[in-house]
């Protein structure tokens, strides 16, 4: 099966291609075609923005299966932001780094005790004749005092998952890939199509 994916973000290619190796799933993603522009981001929620990808690629790439979806961090101090807006919380082209700092200020200056939070992630799929499918990982924990830990990408330095005393950039990928919000949603995916 050859499977489109509509992201270029490198972390989350390196955790789908984890995913699915092994099995009869060949993934690509859109920086192998020649030309392409990702679209914007519009959408109010996970799944509007998951959609819109989805959609985009669907547009270029015809027959074959296709999948895009929209994650990001929700902290209940913060009023569930940054949400939607987790990829672009400290400006339009912010490194994680930069990311990270913001929520831990914003955190320190509104004196937020909850330190609650959860990744999700809404994942939708055509396949070859088009027709849609959407799931959906939600993954519990709370905000570290501090960044700490290199593995990973976005917010898993901050982000100790529920159960544990590390935070997921201090696990090991193929830790993280028992448990994250996306592998959650892959592995719907997997038992619907596979
Ligand atoms: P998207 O590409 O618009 O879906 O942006 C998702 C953003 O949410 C990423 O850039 C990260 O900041 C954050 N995010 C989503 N999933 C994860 C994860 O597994 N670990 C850490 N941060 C994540």
């Amino acid at each position: 099966m050859e499977l489109w994916v509509g992201t270029s973000n490198s972390g989350k290619m390196t955790e789908i291609k984890n995913f699915f190796m092994g099995t009869n799933v060949q993934v690509h993603s859109i920086s192998e075609l020649p030309v392409y522009s990702s679209p914007k981001e519009t959408g109010d929620s996970f799944i509007a923005n998951a959609r819109i990808k989805a959609k985009a690629l669907k547009s270029v790439k015809s027959g074959v299966w296709i999948m895009a979806e929209d994650s990001g961090l929700e902290v209940m101090g913060l009023n569930n932001m940054p949400g939607i807006h987790s990829a672009r919380y400290a400006g339009e082209k912010a490194k994680d780094a930069e990311n990270i700092a913001k929520l831990l200020k914003m955190m320190s200056l509104r004196s937020a005790t909850h330190r609650e939070a959860q990744f999700k992630c809404a994942m939708v799929v055509y396949d070859p004749e088009g027709n849609e499918s959407v799931f959906e990982g939600l993954l519990k924990g709370t905000i570290s005092r501090s960044p700490k830990g290199t593995s990973g990408f976005g917010y898993d330095p901050v982000f100790i998952p529920e159960g544990y005393d590390k935070t997921i950039a201090e696990l090991a990928p193929i830790e993280k890939n028992k448990i994250s919000h996306r592998v959650q949603a892959l592995r719907q995916f997997k038992k619907s199509f596979l």
